[in-house]
């Protein structure tokens, strides 16, 4: 696979609002967008660092995954993305092959209007991995 950047990292938080204070008047980041991902459970609120984004993930309900983690974890680094040049799509194909264990065959729709797939954790030495890519590119 292709990875070209990283695309964002994903950060566990009980409430955005109650972040927002931190990344806004600690660091000087700007939110540009907030979004409901209905199929994920979650409220994202995302942040631009260079090219690189940091993705909060809410939880919107106590079955998401996300309120999952933060019950077991506490808040902290969910998740990293790559975007990948050559394609979700191939990219799964070419770890599966490699025996990597997939959370996602096959992409699907995530925030931002990005095709998405997770790796699973047990693959890549315990760090949720996303692959993405912008599908309008
Ligand atoms: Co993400």
């Amino acid at each position: 696979m292709d990875i070209s950047h990283i695309e964002h990292l994903g950060i566990a938080v009980n409430s955005i609002e109650e972040s927002l204070p931190y990344y806004e008047g600690v660091l000087g980041l700007k939110c540009y967008n907030i979004e409901v991902v209905e199929d994920q459970k979650v409220k994202t609120a995302f942040f631009k660092v260079g090219q690189t984004k940091i993705e909060l993930l809410e939880p919107t309900s106590p079955d998401s995954t996300i309120a999952k983690f933060l019950e077991k974890k506490g808040e902290g680094i969910h998740h990293i993305a790559f975007s990948v040049a050559d394609g979700v799509a191939n990219a799964l194909k070419e770890v599966e092959e490699k025996g990597v264990q997939l959370i996602d065959k096959a992409p699907r729709g995530g925030a931002e209007g990005l095709s998405i797939a997770f790796l699973h954790p047990k693959s890549t030495k315990g760090v949720l991995t996303e692959l993405c890519e912008d599908p309008k590119k």
